[in-house]
């Protein structure tokens, strides 16, 4: 069956998808993306990814390429050229093509919209989910504005190559204060002795995650403790569970931080119970979001 990818405009042949030497993204990471799930046809936080793909776009003074509504469209299109139900959705917006120059182009170029749909494999993930993950830790090495989603990511490349090189699954980045920030494309929590759950607050060193606010409204619907703070390595290895969100995990188990199982009793090495109840409660929040 064909691939076929979005670019400028056009629907093309995914071996054929590309963009121009020039642009801006390519030479200069001068770009902002999303990455969301759809699920049986239906988008999962549609409105959400839009909302920040707006915010990244401004930070960056990048113009919106299109409405959310063409947009959307441009998604049902791909899933149907391209026969999925069950994909992940890129879509990236850089600043353009120009000759190369530091500065935004002094001419109005029209910004770059690329967007591939990818399918996705759930029962893959619903796999992982029932075993659990293991990360490593490593000095935050990324730019100053993990908060826009931009496609800067060259640290977060290398961090996760040295988490794959060390039989890990995810790299999470350490600030200078010596607390956790982010997973290098996921928000980490931790459940606290007394079944607290503990993220670090939103502020400039983390992305604003997608899955992490779903998270944050299906737990307090729930009633379940929260608690928004920086937390350091040594209290995550000591938590009770540990746990990662993002578009393409969901809710994941994290049962090992640079190999020392988490947990205690019967639970070590395990997925916790916390951790299972939010694993149910996002999957309610999936299924009403997308049927
Ligand atoms: N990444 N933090 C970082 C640095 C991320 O790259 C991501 C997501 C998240 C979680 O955000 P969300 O819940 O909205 O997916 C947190 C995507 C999946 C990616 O880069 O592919």
């Amino acid at each position: 069956m064909p691939r076929v990818a979005y670019v400028n405009g056009r629907y093309v042949p995914h071996r054929d998808a590309a963009v121009h030497v020039e642009d801006r993204g390519h030479q200069f990471a001068d770009a902002a993306y999303e990455m969301l799930m759809v699920i049986d046809g239906g988008l999962l936080d549609f409105a959400p990814h839009m909302e920040r793909l707006h915010r990244s776009l401004g930070a960056l003074s990048i113009a919106p390429p299109m409405s959310d509504s063409a947009v959307r469209v441009v998604i049902h299109e791909l899933l149907r050229r391209n026969r999925l139900k069950n994909a992940s959705i890129y879509i990236q917006v850089s600043r353009g093509v120009a000759p190369r120059d530091h500065a935004f182009p002094q001419t109005r170029t029209p910004p770059g919209l690329v967007m591939v749909a990818r399918r996705m494999d759930y029962a893959l993930i619903a796999r992982r989910q029932s075993q659990g993950v293991s990360v490593i830790t490593l000095a935050e090495t990324r730019w100053a504005r993990p908060d826009i989603k931009s496609t800067s990511l060259l640290a977060n490349v290398l961090a996760k190559q040295e988490a794959r090189d060390a039989g890990a699954y995810e790299a999470l980045f350490v600030d200078a204060d010596g607390m956790i920030t982010e997973g290098t494309a996921s928000n980490i929590w931790m459940v606290a002795a007394d079944g607290t759950l503990v993220t670090r607050a939103l502020d400039q060193s983390i992305l604003a995650g997608i899955t992490r606010q779903a998270v944050l409204s299906v737990t307090a619907a729930r009633q379940m403790a929260l608690e928004e703070r920086p937390f350091s390595r040594a209290e995550l290895k000591d938590a009770a569970e540990v746990f990662l969100t993002s578009s393409t995990n969901f809710v994941m188990p994290v049962t090992e931080v640079d190999g020392q199982k988490i947990g205690a009793g019967k639970n070590i090495g395990k997925p916790g119970p916390v951790t299972n109840s939010v694993i149910e409660a996002h999957r309610e929040h999936v299924q009403k979001e997308t049927t």
